[in-house]
């Protein structure tokens, strides 16, 4: 356990922290600019705690589960959000996911109970006949790209149920949007010059195509919303009429417009790549896939998935999270110090950049025997409480742990489920590699025919 108080840390320094070898002056640029997944791996063969060298910039990789508890619950008010996420900063603003302090905490106060359980069950019909609106455009023997797919489908599940609106038909805007930004944020995290938003670099131009694009989407949205005036139920709704608890005020333009961006983008871009990848799996373990079959047939044949089908589907669930667990759609989650704290048993200067690698943990021999295998068994109920809970993060942890994440579960099983109740989805190429931009995306999608059952 960590000892810290503001004035006296305990520890060893950092200096004790081991490396991953390098070259002079730049470190591991080039490693991290070629190839980020391979030295995150390098990095957890290091050691639970690792360094890595970005030019003058240290960075702390942590592939342990207690050391990244430590970090995001017990010593959380130790750390912000590290600057990566700056670079995303012209197009989410300051909305739940890049926000710090007392913002950071009214808005979570704000939109909780639009994630609580609750509410939910009433999202479950929309994500249903959103499902079956995609899985009606496909033709036997077509075939489709899983990724854009899935994109199309959860955007429009989070259309409607968020914001009460139909953007089926912008999906092609905000993946565009989405792509270059994303594109733009790792181009700045790679490169060692760090000048203002305002130089016309290609980075930056990108960035301003891409929050233009996206921007077009979500204020005809908050147009949209104003116009009716009434209270729809839903997340934007809520924004809209919400009021200062202290001073009364109505939350101002810019405010609800990064909260609908983040709202927008974290709440459908990752719950895409969990189902995407999760057919990637299913396409390589025919046994799992059969398996699934049999429970949906078993418990829901041909009617209509509900809500309270999904307790008597155990594997459609261990199939979900032991695709997260192998693929995290949020693969690292970055962290800087405030003050002096210790963690891992090493004193940590304030400013010291901790980046969690949830992928590394997640595939951690001494927690997941044989991580490379996908199994789902060990996703099921008795399993899962045969292991601490940390082990598995892929939705963070702590006071910053996703708000969505009822919301991405409750979604990618009824869609899951519906979707293997009426078609197929059979991945084409024989491997596939994971693009780490923002979120775990499969490099140049993922082609795959149609068969319907
Ligand atoms: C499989 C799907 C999803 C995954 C894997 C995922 C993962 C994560 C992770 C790891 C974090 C914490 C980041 C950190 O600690 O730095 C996070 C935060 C967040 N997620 Fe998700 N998420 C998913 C779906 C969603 C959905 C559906 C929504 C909204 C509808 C959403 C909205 C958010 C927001 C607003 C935050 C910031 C919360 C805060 O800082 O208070 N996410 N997500």
């Amino acid at each position: 356990m960590a000892t810290t108080t503001s004035a006296f840390v305990l520890g060893t320094p950092v200096s004790s922290i081991p490396p991953v070898p390098g070259l002079p002056l730049i470190g591991n640029m080039l490693a991290f600019r070629k190839d980020r997944l391979a030295l995150q791996d390098q990095a957890a063969r290091t050691g639970p705690i690792a360094r890595i060298q970005l030019a003058h910039i240290p960075v702390y990789i942590v592939t342990d589960a207690d050391i990244a508890h430590e970090v995001l619950v017990e010593q959380a008010a130790s750390f912000k959000k590290s600057a990566g996420l700056q670079f995303l900063k012209p197009m989410l603003g300051e909305g739940l996911l890049t926000a710090e302090g007392t913002p950071h905490k009214r808005h979570r106060k704000l939109l909780s109970p639009a994630f609580a359980p609750k509410r939910l069950a009433a999202y479950g019909d929309v994500m249903v006949d959103e499902t079956n609106r995609q899985i009606d455009r496909w033709r036997a023997g077509d075939t489709v790209d899983v990724s854009e797919e899935m994109m199309q489908m959860t955007l429009a599940i989070a259309g409607r149920t968020l914001f009460s609106a139909d953007i089926r038909s912008d999906a092609k805007k905000v993946s565009e949007g989405l792509e270059l930004g994303m594109r733009a944020q790792v181009e700045s995290l790679r490169s060692p010059i760090r000048l203002g938003y305002d130089w016309p670099l290609p980075r930056h131009l990108r960035m301003k195509r891409a929050v233009k694009l996206l921007d077009e989407v979500v204020y005809r949205l908050i147009r949209e919303g104003r116009a009716r005036g009434t209270d729809a139920g839903d997340v934007l709704s809520m924004l809209l009429l919400a009021r200062d608890e202290e001073d009364g005020t109505r939350l101002s333009d810019q405010q609800v417009r990064d909260e609908v961006m983040t709202l927008l983008l974290a709440g459908h871009e990752t719950t895409a790549n969990a189902l995407t990848w999760t057919w990637w799996q299913l396409g390589k373990n025919p046994r799992v896939l059969a398996k699934l079959v049999d429970e949906i047939d078993r418990v829901v044949s041909k009617r209509r998935i509900v809500i309270d089908d999904l307790a008597q589907m155990p594997w459609n669930l261990a199939v979900i999270e032991e695709a997260m667990r192998m693929h995290p759609p949020a693969y690292m989650t970055g962290r800087e110090t405030i003050e002096p704290v210790t963690i891992g048993g090493h004193r940590m200067p304030p400013g010291s950049i901790v980046a969690i690698n949830i992928r590394g943990i997640h595939r951690r021999p001494d927690y997941f025997a044989a991580p490379d295998t996908f199994s789902p068994e060990r996703m099921l109920p008795e399993a899962k409480k045969a292991r601490p809970r940390h082990h598995y993060l892929p939705f963070g942890a702590g006071p910053r742990v996703c708000i969505g994440s009822h919301f991405a579960l409750l979604e990618a099983q009824l869609a899951l489920a519906t979707m293997a109740q009426r078609a197929r989805l059979r991945p084409l190429p024989l491997r596939l590699d994971a693009e780490p931009l923002v979120t775990l995306r499969p490099r140049g999608g993922l082609p795959a025919i149609v068969e319907i059952r």
